[in-house]
């Protein structure tokens, strides 16, 4: 089928080159020159494990294209919009790129001859946005499908190709929902061929299903950090808790690894988002709990904070500190409400000398000449005379790191796990003081 993307940040790129290895033609389309070019060179513009193999096999078979020309959409079957969601300045979600792609494709749809043409939206949007634009999309004869994506960043190749479940949000009228959900049937014919669940249902369910279930995910997180703080409180070990509540089928084991919190593009955006539609919805005190889920996962950070405060004595004033990992997670160069960065920002607020290293994120804070913290190219220069190190991102070169090798290198021997991520008898046995988040 010959298809459009719209957007061709993160969801965008993946989508546009996992639809291409699915044996689809398509055109990626962005407005940005800069990110046109390097993903028409087969470079792309992000880390992201299994993407760079997609992106250059399908480049080199003819079936992918990128361009900033919306007239190369005219005459597709179906167009995707990827463009992002970002937080607006009181929260709620600013759809400024959406509606400029809707303006730019409208005047190139209604050309396709190949049989029912579709928009599928693909953004976070808020609850009520897809039978807003439906009219406009109808006007034209296209049909309006949202299609939310879920993919991690980390796994977006195998998220985008592998999906647990496909939702369609079909627009209310029978036989356009029906001619609407054929065509995404036929584009999707591989994957759903693996058997994956597809979920029929109206816009506002597919739209909230996405916006729901990163809540979701973000509350499980916050609640395992609140249980740390009640460990820490109460002498427990949230990881020994957390793997005996997991194993109730009913909680099960996922989203409950305690640490500095979530951070990413979506989840702290994505909750403060679906608190500011429930309010213009009149049902804002159904979403209170997500202002505490928000809350949680920045106090979490303090509470790093806070021991590498008292593991130097009270004071971090003059410390040289090594922060592990700027990424807001591993397998990602994404450093968008980075945790790690967070406390950063922080320990230099208390007069700490920082530096900070990633494997994948590094040289992207290294373009930025006012960063109040350095940034270190690799792990061994961050150690190098650390009177403390923190433990921000789980990357495994940093959870394999040997403690006797890191002994060798620091100043002193005082380490933070940011994530539970460590060996702590391996680090005791090295002669370091350990802590961690809701352990002892
Ligand atoms: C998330 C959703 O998982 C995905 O389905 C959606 O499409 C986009 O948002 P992503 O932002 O890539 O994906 O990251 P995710 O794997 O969800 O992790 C988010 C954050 O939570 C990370 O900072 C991670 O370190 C943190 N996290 C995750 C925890 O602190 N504890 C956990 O147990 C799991």
């Amino acid at each position: 089928m010959n298809i459009t993307v719209i957007g061709c940040g993160y969801l965008g790129a993946v989508h546009a080159s996992a639809m291409a290895e699915l044996g689809h033609r398509v055109v990626g389309v962005d407005v940005d020159p800069d990110k046109v070019a390097a993903l028409s060179e087969g470079r792309p513009p992000f880390h992201e494990p299994g993407f760079t193999e997609i992106l250059q096999r399908n480049i080199g078979s003819g079936r992918l294209t990128f361009t900033t020309d919306f007239a190369t959409i005219g005459g597709a079957q179906v167009h995707f919009i990827t463009v992002g969601t970002p937080q607006g300045p009181s929260g709620a979600a600013d759809l400024t790129y959406v509606h400029a792609a809707i303006e730019a494709m409208l005047p190139h749809l209604g050309r396709c001859t190949d049989g029912a043409e579709v928009v599928a939206g693909k953004s976070t949007v808020p609850v009520g946005t897809a039978a807003r634009l439906e009219p406009v999309i109808a006007s034209t004869g296209a049909l309006l499908v949202w299609n939310p994506e879920f993919l991690r960043e980390g796994f977006a190749v195998e998220d985008t190709l592998h999906p647990d479940r496909m939702v369609y949000g079909l627009p209310g009228e029978p036989d356009g929902a029906e001619r609407a959900r054929a065509v995404l049937d036929e584009l999707y014919a591989p994957i759903l061929a693996e058997g994956i669940p597809r979920l029929l249902m109206d816009y506002p369910t597919a739209e909230l299903v996405k916006i729901s279930a990163n809540a979701f995910l973000a509350t499980k997180i916050s609640f395992i950090n609140a249980m740390a703080s009640i460990c820490d409180a109460a002498g427990g070990d949230v990881t020994s808790l957390a793997r005996a509540i997991g194993m109730d089928t009913r909680i099960g084991h996922r989203f409950l690894r305690a640490g500095i919190g979530f951070g990413g593009g979506c989840l702290p955006k994505d909750i403060r988002a679906f608190q500011a539609r429930a309010e213009e919805l009149g049902v804002g005190e159904a979403l209170e709990f997500l202002a505490e889920v928000d809350q949680i996962n920045e106090e979490t950070r303090h509470h790093a904070l806070v021991k590498a405060r008292s593991m130097l004595g009270g004071s971090l004033n003059r410390a040289r500190v090594a922060v592990l990992g700027a990424a807001f997670k591993p397998d990602s160069d994404d450093i968008r409400c980075s945790p790690g960065l967070a406390i950063a920002s922080e320990l230099v607020d208390e007069g700490a000398q920082v530096v900070v290293t990633d494997p994948a994120a590094a040289p992207i804070l290294a373009r930025d000449v006012d960063l109040p913290y350095d940034v270190a190219d690799d792990l061994e220069d961050a150690l190098t005379a650390a009177d403390l190190i923190v433990l921000a991102t789980e990357w495994t070169q940093y959870t394999h790191c040997d403690p006797v090798w890191a002994a060798t290198l620091v100043n002193g021997r005082n380490i933070v796990d940011g994530r539970n991520a460590l060996n702590p008898k391996a680090w005791r046995e090295a002669g370091f003081t350990y802590a961690a988040i809701g352990r002892q």
